[in-house]
């Protein structure tokens, strides 16, 4: 059959070649393995994840675990390390590898993973450790009884091997305070069941412990673990190893690699920070040359920088805002720099345009301060004499920004 295409079509079909010549990214799942379920993510992590770089840290976990190799009973463990250091792709790495070495010596040690990334009560953190021992528990809003869930929980164990161990990720977020989890978990349960339990709890606030009671520190009988977060030359070889899996690696310059992992490792050394990057860059290759080079890296890092100030600023509470808003509608009418007097008056006007009641001048001073801390702006006191003090304003955004925060709202 003749195939006989109009201008249309064509333009499709050529838009489309097109792109697939500039395509980069040929496996997606190997550059966000946080969103995979658990099952696949474990199977993604098995080839992306960088033993090497954390060989440390995982002789610390595997030392703390041998015993139940030779049926004792290790204590908990803390495990502390900045966001982005590989505490829970490590530790789920670990335990699911330790669970075959304990299968093959005829030892049964299974492990939980539960995850409490979003804050949670008391009865929030049971029912999700519910849900994690028993998928087909359900996740209840309000009206059950605690020890309704306690026993839930009770009998999802007794049917575990010989060891259980408990993966609590970011055990911070149990709020307002986690003792009468820990109880449960460290001394109420233990009694009750008769597999052997093992907590592995995860925070990556260093202080968290000084917020728990001391009787709960007695008898859970912890050991620490430090996760140091990553240096640019262990994000290389993270990036290395993912860049092979998931990406065209002829289309890609390998200092386009160093210089993401220069950037990454400049701010806390965060890996999930430097595969976003790398995403970012693939994409902004892929929309224009189909090369990854140097240049894309700095218009990537670009793009996350606007991005994140964009997020920050709809997250503003809307007194802020229009604070925000007079200082910039200001700057842009040709001052470079601007007083507090002035912008508050222009402060005001928004306010009436928008129909909201003013703050006084002393609060919209404190939310300068506020904004200045957040670097949407940058403030700084200086002497006016005897005059008194007043604060020199000066922009700190780029104009994309800008453009998007004044068409919200409506400017005098
Ligand atoms: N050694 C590594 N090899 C490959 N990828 C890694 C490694 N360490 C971390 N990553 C990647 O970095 C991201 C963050 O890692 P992870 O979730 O383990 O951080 P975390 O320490 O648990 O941080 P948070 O405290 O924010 O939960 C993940 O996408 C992970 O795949
Ligand atoms: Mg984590």
């Amino acid at each position: 059959m003749n195939l006989i295409l109009d201008s249309t079509e064509i333009l499709i079909e050529s838009l489309h070649a097109a792109r697939k010549d500039r395509t980069i990214l040929i496996r997606p799942d190997f550059l966000d393995d946080e969103k995979l379920p658990e099952e696949e993510r474990i199977a993604v992590l098995n080839q992306i994840f960088n033993q090497k770089i954390r060989q440390k840290q995982l002789s610390r976990i595997i030392a703390h675990l041998t015993p139940v190799l030779d049926r004792s009973h290790p204590p908990s463990a803390l495990i502390y390390g900045p966001t982005g250091s590989g505490k829970t792709v490590s530790l789920i790495h670990v335990l699911s590898k330790f669970s075959e070495a304990a299968a093959r010596r005829g030892i049964g040690f299974k492990y939980v993973y539960i995850d409490l990334t979003s804050p949670k009560t008391y009865f929030g953190a049971l029912n999700e450790a519910a849900i994690a021992l028993n998928e087909s528990n359900r996740r209840y809003r309000k009206g059950i009884p605690v020890e309704y869930m306690q026993a839930k929980i009770k009998d999802a164990i007794k049917k575990s091997s010989d060891y259980l161990c408990l993966l609590i990720d970011e055990v911070d977020n149990i709020r307002p305070n986690p003792d009468g989890f820990l109880t449960f978990f460290g001394k109420t349960l233990p009694r009750k069941v008769d597999c052997r339990l093992i907590l592995i709890m995860l925070t990556n606030r260093l202080d968290w412990e000084k917020t728990l009671d001391p009787r709960i520190l007695s008898f859970l009988k912890k050991s620490d673990i430090i996760f140091e977060p990553y240096d640019a030359l262990d994000l290389l070889e993270i990036l290395k190893l993912r860049a092979k899996k998931a990406l065209k690696t002829d289309k890609i310059d390998p200092a386009a690699l160093n210089k993401i992992a220069a950037y990454a490792s400049r701010e806390t050394g965060d890996a999930r920070k430097a595969v976003e990057l790398l995403t970012k860059a693939v994409q902004v290759a892929e929309d224009s040359s189909g090369y990854l080079g140097l240049d894309e890296v700095d218009i990537a890092e670009h793009r996350l920088e606007v991005d994140k100030t964009i997020e920050l600023i709809q997250v503003l509470a809307v007194q802020q805002r229009l604070a925000l808003q007079a200082c910039y509608c200001l700057l842009r009418n040709g001052s470079i720099k601007i007083t507090t007097g002035q912008s508050y008056e222009t402060y005001r006007s928004l306010c009436e345009i928008q129909n909201y009641r003013p703050l006084t001048q002393r609060r919209f001073c404190d939310m300068i301060s506020f904004l200045d801390l957040y670097g949407l702006i940058n403030a700084r006191v200086v002497s006016m004499g005897r005059y008194g003090k007043t604060r020199e304003i000066m922009g700190a955004l780029p104009n994309q920004v800008i453009d998007r925060l004044l068409s919200t709202g409506r400017s005098p």
